[in-house]
This record gives C-alpha cells, structure tokens and sequence, in this order.
C-alpha cells in the first residue's frame, strides 16, 4: 500500500492509461483490494497487542487477594522515646526547640563558654578532636552562644543533640550519647525562676511528686553553678538501691549564666539575666526504664527495642 512503491498505489497511478469503462471496473476492484489488506492490518495488530496484553497480566498480575508479608517492625526506640518526651514538654513549657553542628569549632564548644586552653575543664571532656581548631562536641552547650549570637533576648530554648568523647565503652559509658541543653535568657530572671522551671520540667518527665535539689557546684559558664538531684523516682526518697540509700538521684547540671558570656554574645549583663542546664539523655532512659546497660541503646536487638 506504500504510495511510491506499494503494488496497490502503483496499480492505480497506471488506471489512467486504460479507458474509461475498464477504469471504473479496475478502480473499484483495486479500492476493494485497498480495503481488505487494510482490514486485515488492523485485525492483526489488535490481535497482537491483545496477546500482549494478556501476557503482561499472566506475569506481572498482583493477586490483591492473597495473604501480605507483614514487615518485621521493634517500636519506638527508648533514647528517642525520651528525647521525643522532653521536646514535647518544653514546648507545651514555651520553650523553642533548636539544633546546632555536631562538629564544631574549639571556641565555641569552650573559649566562649568560659574555658580557655589549660584550663582544668577541658580536662573533664575528653574530646575527640579533628584538627588544631574542630573537634566533635563535647557538649551541647555550644549552641548558648550560637543562639545568642543570632537572637535577642527574650530567649527560651531548648537543644537535644548528639555529644561525643573519648570515652572507653562499659555499662555506663559510650564515645557518642545524648544531651539536652536548655537556656533562658531575660530581664529579672533569677535563681528561684530556675528552681521553679526545672520542677516543672521534672516533675512532668518523671512524676507529679518528684523533689528537686540544687548542691552547689562548678561550670566556667555559670556563676552560681549547680547540681540537681531529684527525689528517688523508685522509693520517693525513702533509700533503695537505685539512689544508693540516699533518697535522691542526681539528674542534671545548671546555673546562671555566667556575665562574661553575656559580654561575648553582645548582651548587657547589668540588664540580662538567665540560667541554664545540661542533662544527659542516656541516662535519664536508663533510670526511667531501669535499663543496667547503656550498651543495649546502642546494640539495637530488636528483641530488646521490641520492649519499649
Ligand atoms: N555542659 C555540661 C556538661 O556536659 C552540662 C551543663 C552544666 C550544662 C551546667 C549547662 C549548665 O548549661 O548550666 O557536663
């Protein structure tokens, strides 16, 4: 049927050659001829795309009816479980939830919070350094003086995040685990809004009972800096094992914000005040779900997450 070439379209280009009466017998033949070769074309491409199609149902057809597999799933991991808790309450507390590097600069994960070169608490975080001048964060205090540099005060946040150091792994210790950082800066804020936000916190993550305590303490970047117990979320304070007899489980670190640290963000430290704390992740999931291995957290044994 090709126009150039094709026998049919060759034959009726020759019908002009002939006369008239033999023209008309020939044409009608030849339209006839035109018709059922194209009929027969088109009859067996949709025969062929039928097959095919069948074909594709025969091997790549889903039986929506049979029986699915059903993925192996553990549940919700507990460090994130805990992590997750935390935000949720400080947020319904006002605070903003921010993120800072993971690797950081030497200045500010201790120059700018209060610890120059030689000074005895650098010795306390064994760091894992990556040059002269970046290291992983020991901490995740850094993020202070990354928030305060951007924003002004008022200023609530909060900073959960990874912190690494060099630490041989046993029960109780891994070179990479979880703290949450928090921070309030503004006018008038005081040692007792401290105490009073903490309980709050506190009293929310572990139980509407639960005692807080500050013992004095030391950190380069608060002044005065302090330690916070909690009453024995397994006996109330009445002495067990958990808290050695004592009644009371140490949970976090805290203090106002040291002046000198306002001074290098840019903040007038005769007009702001305001604390801060650092508390571990790890191991407040430790002692919530009486886990006596912070290696576990980091095995993921599926039986074990399974339990949470
Ligand atoms: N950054 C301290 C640490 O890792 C914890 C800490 C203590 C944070 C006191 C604070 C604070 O904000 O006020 O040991």
């Amino acid at each position: 049927l090709s126009r150039k070439k094709g026998l049919v379209s060759l034959a009726v280009k020759s019908l002009k050659t002939l006369g008239v009466e033999e023209r008309r017998i020939l044409g009608q033949q030849l339209n006839q001829l035109k018709n059922q070769v194209e009929n027969s074309l088109s009859g067996r491409k949709s025969t062929l795309l039928e097959q095919e199609q069948k074909g594709k149902f025969e091997t790549e057809g889903v039986d929506v009816t049979l029986p699915g597999h059903a993925f192996p799933s553990a549940g919700i991991h507990p460090l994130r479980r805990v992590w997750r808790e935390m935000e949720e309450i400080s947020v319904r507390m006002g605070f903003t939830i921010v993120s800072g590097p993971e690797i950081e600069s030497d200045y500010y994960n201790f120059e700018a919070l209060n610890i120059p070169k030689g000074h005895p608490a650098r010795d306390d975080q064994d760091t894992l350094f990556l040059s002269d001048n970046l290291l992983l964060r020991t901490h995740t205090s850094p993020v202070q003086i990354r928030t305060m540099e951007k924003q002004k005060p008022p200023i609530r946040i909060v900073v959960p995040g990874r912190v690494y150091r060099r630490d041989a792994v046993d029960a109780t210790h891994t070179p990479m685990f979880h703290q949450v950082e928090g921070l309030v800066v503004g006018e008038e804020i005081s040692l007792a809004d401290m105490k009073g936000t903490l309980q709050v916190f506190l009293r929310a993550l572990f139980s509407h009972d639960t005692r807080v305590r500050l013992r004095p303490s030391y950190f380069p970047f608060v002044e005065p800096g302090a330690e916070l117990d909690i009453s024995c979320i397994f006996c109330s304070g009445r002495g067990c094992r958990v808290c050695k007899n004592s009644g009371w489980i140490e949970i976090l670190g805290a203090g106002m914000v040291h002046p000198r640290i306002f001074e290098r963000v840019g903040y007038d430290p005769n007009r702001y005040t305001g604390f801060a704390w650092g508390m571990g992740i790890d191991r407040i999931a430790l002692l919530k779900y009486q886990v006596n291995d912070l290696r576990l957290f980091f095995e993921n044994d599926i039986r074990f997450i399974r339990q949470f």
